[in-house]
């Protein structure tokens, strides 16, 4: 299987995407972007895309249920034939339209160690529930939210006198780690197996 076009889907500023157009940039992720999709047209992450000469397109989710929606988006992303479907602050829960179009296919990254504190405000989550470690995860998206397999987490400790930027800043450091190493991962098992 030589097919390692990653989509990448995203809602704002695109922080986690341009990790991983950085790491490819470096030689570190072999890998290619094929598109860089986002429902909201004013995503800064959408601007950096087209800033770095991507494929780089909006497909606008308002007023759509989530059935219509992720079935255009399905044949959006038929159009780029992509190996790896990465979210990266996505802000749309899959419906299983999406999910079974690309079983095993789609991965995402969350501000917590999964499975505790799924779904919004995982940051806020951690500090009001008063843990001492906290960090992020990449692993499959299935038909829950935040309930995929994991593939890869970072931990982060969480410092006397921590706030929600302060952490949620240093989880998204590692962040910017993970998930170019969990799309090697993936895309090297992929491989492995003889295709998809
Ligand atoms: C990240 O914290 C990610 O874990 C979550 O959404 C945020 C996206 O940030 N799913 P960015 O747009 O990649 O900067």
């Amino acid at each position: 299987m030589d097919n390692r076009r990653l989509a990448i889907l995203l809602s704002g500023r695109g922080s986690n995407f341009i990790a991983i157009h950085e790491a490819i940039q470096r030689g570190d992720l072999k890998a290619t972007i094929c598109c860089v999709i986002s429902n909201i047209g004013e995503a800064a992450g959408l601007r950096r895309a087209r800033e770095f000469g991507l494929k780089a397109e909006c497909l606008p989710s308002k007023g759509l249920d989530r059935e219509d929606y992720d079935g255009q988006l399905v044949a959006k992303l038929r159009e780029y034939d992509p190996a790896l479907i990465c979210l990266a602050g996505f802000m749309r829960i899959l419906s299983p339209v999406m999910i079974r179009a690309f079983p095993s296919r789609i991965l995402n990254i969350h501000p917590a160690l999964l499975p505790s504190f799924p779904g919004l405000h995982a940051q806020r989550q951690a500090l009001q529930h008063g843990v001492k470690v906290s960090g992020c995860t990449v692993h499959f998206a299935d038909e829950g939210v935040d309930t995929g397999p994991i593939i890869l987490q970072r931990a982060v400790e969480v410092l006397e006198g921590d706030d929600e930027g302060t952490l949620s800043a240093r989880i998204l450091e590692q962040e910017h780690q993970a998930y170019w190493r969990a799309i090697a991962l993936v895309l090297d098992t992929m491989q492995d197996n003889g295709g998809a």
